[in-house]
């Protein structure tokens, strides 16, 4: 098995005992350099002596008293000065008191409590964090499952265990634009030496033992050590793009005419995989000719729709350089998708740098054309070779790309008719609408045939009893109109839970709430109110926005057996035009923005 840890730099506090030393154990086995601390000198220096012995990594004790400031600064002092970096940090080091009723409970019991197991995680993690920040490096808080369900006689343990929790929330906002990863893990009853001495204090040992099983709703049995360990390196692991391999493809295919382009017909020569186990956690990225994937055919994704992806472009500029358009963006949505399907997580910018590399190879596939781009497809599928339903154990990423050719065939807009019939419903509330999976896509085709064979182009998409307008087919609906105070406004519904957060979405209000011109509103609006406008003349411009065509007017509506005109090509229409041009001179480089980040 290849080592995932490698000469990584990691600090453990607390790590001579329990859940600690299960996590110095698997970070030494997989490579890396340890620096791990405690109180007592005895049991971490013979600690530190048989773990050095098995290596292949090491690892070093530190006696530290983590209810002292300076002895945690010390702690990390020792660790930079001795390996020059920090790479991780554990947080861990903590104590669960005996059980006791509040009315028992002293203020200072627990002022001491909310030090050890509270403070002292936020001191090491701000003495780290400014190496941490170096290496795009990560911390992993451990809590505690009861931090979220509570426990009998114990608040203030449940108290600093909740506030772990939120603290690595605040944390990980916080560091995110220094790529730094705030993880926590929230373990059940783990058997631990505090455990047993906890145990052994009540009356019948074996039968606490049992209860202590019986609360956990997840396992049969107590967790042992080790294999919860491995939790705390998966988070540390995301996979690298420092260790991608290329396989160049021998046989390249002749590239197709970019004036006759069709969606989604024509791919590259290569493509991009990384594969996931439990068992083993990421391998390395692959860049792979391209070629066709072996499935077992009981994989979840076949089954159950354990799949999402992502829509994304490259575009090559007026000055032959290559641009991805807010990418992050699309990692982040991927992200989001992926913690709803229950798939393993990984770092957004490893997975980009490798996405980047594909195009990199690829590069001559990116159209010669500023009406073209080059689509990119991530992907991420379950392919837990078993039925049942049930969270995958295995997974893959793959990310195919290939030349589209403009939306517009004809270089100026086309307006698109709507159907709107509230018998259909695209996404719910508490569904997973938001998320870009699978199966939110393939049961719209029947509304979709249904509203060709009413003579409209696609469904507008209306929910719940107002019939609120939601998103026009696959892309988000913009109004542009005079609102009722007399006002010029922007409007689109608001990310509710049903509706795609998309990266064009974004970029609309991003440009005008900067341009300052009119009034931009996240806010519903149900067909009744729009209805309404329309009938006043109050409404300008209504269009679609997404990355396949940037922005996409529409012309009617039919609604209840009656067809709406909407004035939006009457109108020019000018907000829509104002903002094609605005991004797709951002894409092809004609204006210098952040947004388009230069790949090749
Ligand atoms: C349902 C839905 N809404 C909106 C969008 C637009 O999102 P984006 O601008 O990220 O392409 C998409 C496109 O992927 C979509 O599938």
């Amino acid at each position: 098995m290849p080592l995932r840890y490698q000469n990584k730099v990691v600090i453990v506090t607390g790590g001579s005992k329990g859940i600690g030393r299960g996590i110095v154990k698997a970070f030494v086995e997989n490579g890396a350099k340890v620096v791990f601390c405690a109180r007592g000198a005895a049991a971490g220096e013979a600690l530190e002596t048989e773990f050095n012995t098995l290596g292949p990594g090491a690892c070093k004790f530190v006696e530290c008293d983590v209810t002292k400031e300076d002895q945690i600064q010390r702690l990390i002092a020792v660790t930079v000065e001795l390996h020059g970096h920090v790479d991780c940090l554990v947080n861990n080091a903590g104590w669960h008191p005996p059980h006791k009723p509040t009315d028992e409970t002293t203020a200072e019991e627990f002022r001491n409590l909310l030090n050890l197991n509270l403070v002292s995680y936020f001191l090491a993690s701000k003495f780290a964090l400014p190496y941490l920040r170096q290496r795009h490096g990560n911390i992993i808080n451990i809590s505690s499952l009861v931090g979220t369900i509570g426990q009998k006689d114990a608040a203030p343990y449940v108290a600093t265990k909740g506030a772990i929790i939120s603290m690595t929330k605040a944390m990980a906002v916080d560091e995110s634009k220094h790529k730094v990863r705030v993880n926590c893990i929230s373990p059940g009853n783990v058997m631990t030496p505090l455990w047993e001495e906890l145990a052994a204090q009540t009356a019948d040992a074996a039968a606490t033992v049992h209860a202590g099983e019986k609360t956990q709703a997840l396992h049969a049995r107590l967790l042992q050590t080790l294999p919860f360990s491995f939790g705390a390196l998966r988070f540390a692991s995301s996979f690298k793009a420092a260790d991608l391999t290329i396989e160049r493809n021998p046989e390249c295919k002749p590239k197709p005419d970019p004036s006759a382009l069709m969606f989604g017909k024509h791919f590259s020569d290569h493509m991009l995989t990384i594969s996931w186990s439990e068992k083993d956690g990421w391998d390395a990225p692959q860049i792979k000719p391209f070629q066709n994937l072996s499935l077992h055919p009981a994989s979840s994704a076949l089954h159950y729709s354990i799949e999402l992806f992502e829509g994304m472009k490259a575009f090559r500029g007026v000055d032959n350089h290559i641009r991805l358009f807010r990418p992050m963006l699309n990692m982040e949505r991927m992200h989001r998708s992926t913690e709803r399907s229950c798939l393993p997580l990984f770092d957004k910018t490893e997975l980009l740098q490798c996405i980047k590399k594909l195009v990199e190879v690829d590069q001559d596939w990116v159209p010669f054309s500023q009406d073209a781009s080059l689509y990119i497809r991530p992907t991420f599928i379950g392919t837990e070779p078993s039925l049942g339903v049930s969270r995958a154990g295995k997974a893959l990423i793959f990310v195919i790309i290939g030349p589209v050719g403009p939306y517009f065939a004809t270089g100026s807009f086309n307006p698109v008719s709507l159907l709107a019939d509230p018998a259909f419903v695209r996404a719910w509330k508490g569904g997973v609408g938001e998320y870009k999976m699978g199966g939110n896509y393939g049961p719209t085709i029947a509304v979709q045939t249904e509203a060709l064979k009413q003579g409209c182009q696609q469904v507008l998409w209306l929910y719940g009893p107002d019939e609120e307008i939601t998103e026009v087919g696959t892309m988000n609906l913009f109004i542009y109109w005079t609102n009722t105070k007399g006002e010029r406004e922007l409007v689109t519904p608001p990310l509710d839970g049903i509706i795609l957060p998309g990266v064009t979405r974004q970029s609309l209000l991003d440009l005008g709430r900067t341009w300052g011109d009119f009034k931009v509103t996240e806010r519903k609006m149900g067909m009744k109110e729009l209805l309404q406008a329309l009938d006043a003349g109050r409404v300008l411009e209504v269009f679609g926005a997404g990355t396949a065509c940037v922005v996409c007017p529409v012309g009617s509506l039919l609604y209840r057996g009656k067809t709406y005109q909407i004035p939006t090509m009457q109108n020019g229409p000018d907000l829509a035009k104002r903002f094609y041009k605005e991004l797709t001179d951002i894409q092809y480089g004609r204006k210098p923005s952040e947004w388009a980040p230069v790949v090749v």
